[in-house]
């Protein structure tokens, strides 16, 4: 079991870079269009992207989104990682800490603050709250000094998973439980398959401090588990999820803490406008891996390019910084403007 769990990890970074495992559905920022505001123009060189990540300063409304460690192959990824989130003061997500859990000596593959300064969040998949106390957590937290716990929910994933763990029983109530138990603010995440306005409307009950879309579009997790399940064809779930874009606007208009937009982020529009629409930050993390090919020069070369369309968007739309951003007029177009409506998505949040 131990092993399995840090095998696992590696097989997955192996997969995700060789074989096809992007969704086919897109994301639906294609369905938003933004119109530039109504001012005098702002040259790229005058944008500021500067924004608050969990309350700090940050240098540009991205992050790293949970990706590995917990076998020694993943160390040196996670330090590239983090070499290149110090250098653009964005923060860096961990994969899943239950490797650690499981066998205390691989807990170095996740330290990466004992290099870099950054703003660290740990992981931990929610079917595995009812096997760990809440003061197993914040230890597994407290060693890497993470800043935030990312809980992870797949249920999609888990089904697809060979060995997967479909325990989501009591899942929920174990998060509100231990939101009110650590000293941490815990944020909830999807792997690739969405959050719907009503688990953010469960979720907004507790004492759970944000949500991560992780909407399909993007990396599909379901494909990946296909490729290790040989026994079972279930390619009909393989194009599950609701899309990044579609989560994005379903949360915020019942929820009214932080979220964040993951799935398929790919380019400046797709953070432009998923900021637009309220999130808080967008998270990445296939590019992330790819990038990573050329180490953290790799990886250093990727952000400051998506740094730079980010600033070439805003520029285009007349936008000298986020609050400029927050504040465009925009219009939802078919299909996804069709689908808000049958959802009766109360778009009032937004201007
Ligand atoms: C190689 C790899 C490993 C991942 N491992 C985790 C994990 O351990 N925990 C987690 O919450 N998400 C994990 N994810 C999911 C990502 O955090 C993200 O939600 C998802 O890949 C969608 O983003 P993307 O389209 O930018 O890849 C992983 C993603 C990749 C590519």
């Amino acid at each position: 079991m131990k092993n399995q769990t840090s095998s696992r990890k590696l097989e997955h970074i192996k997969l995700s870079l060789n074989k096809d495992v992007q969704f086919k559905i897109t994301n639906q920022f294609e369905n938003i269009l933004l119109l530039p505001k109504k001012s005098k123009t702002v040259a790229q060189s005058e944008v500021d992207l500067s924004s608050l990540f969990l309350g700090k300063k940050v240098g540009a409304p991205i992050f790293m989104s949970a990706m590995t460690g917990g076998h020694e192959k993943t160390f040196q990824i996670n330090k590239n990682l983090a070499e290149a989130a110090d250098e653009f003061n964005i923060p860096m997500g961990l994969g899943s800490q239950r490797a650690m859990i499981e066998n205390n000596s691989l807990a170095y593959t996740y330290d990466v603050k004992k290099y870099h300064d950054i703003i660290l969040l740990g992981n931990i998949g929610i079917a595995q709250l009812a096997n760990y106390k809440p003061s197993q957590i914040q230890h597994m937290l407290d060693e890497v000094h993470a800043d935030a716990l990312c809980v992870h929910t797949n249920p999609a994933q888990e089904i697809a998973q060979p060995e997967g763990n479909l325990g989501f029983k009591n899942a929920f109530a174990n998060l509100k439980s231990l939101a009110e138990s650590i000293d941490y603010k815990v944020i909830l995440k999807e792997v690739g398959n969405g959050i719907s306005k009503e688990v953010a409307e469960k979720v907004s009950r507790t004492k759970v401090y944000g949500i991560d879309t992780g909407g399909a579009g993007g990396t599909n997790w379901i494909a990946i588990e296909l490729f290790r399940n040989y026994s079972h064809d279930m390619d009909f779930i393989k194009e599950w999820g609701i899309p990044t874009a579609q989560s994005l606007i379903e949360i915020k208009s019942v929820f009214n803490r932080s979220v964040t937009a993951t799935g398929g982020i790919r380019t400046g529009i797709d953070v432009v406008k998923a900021i637009s629409l309220g999130a808080d930050s967008c998270g990445i993390a296939m590019p992330m891996l790819k990038a990573n090919k050329d180490g953290s020069k790799g990886i250093k070369h990727y952000i400051a390019r998506l740094i730079e369309d980010i600033k070439h968007e805003m520029s285009l739309l007349n936008c000298a910084n986020i609050n400029d951003l927050k504040a465009l007029k925009f219009t939802i177009n078919a299909p996804l403007s069709d689908i808000l409506k049958q959802r009766n998505i109360n778009l009032n949040y937004l201007r």
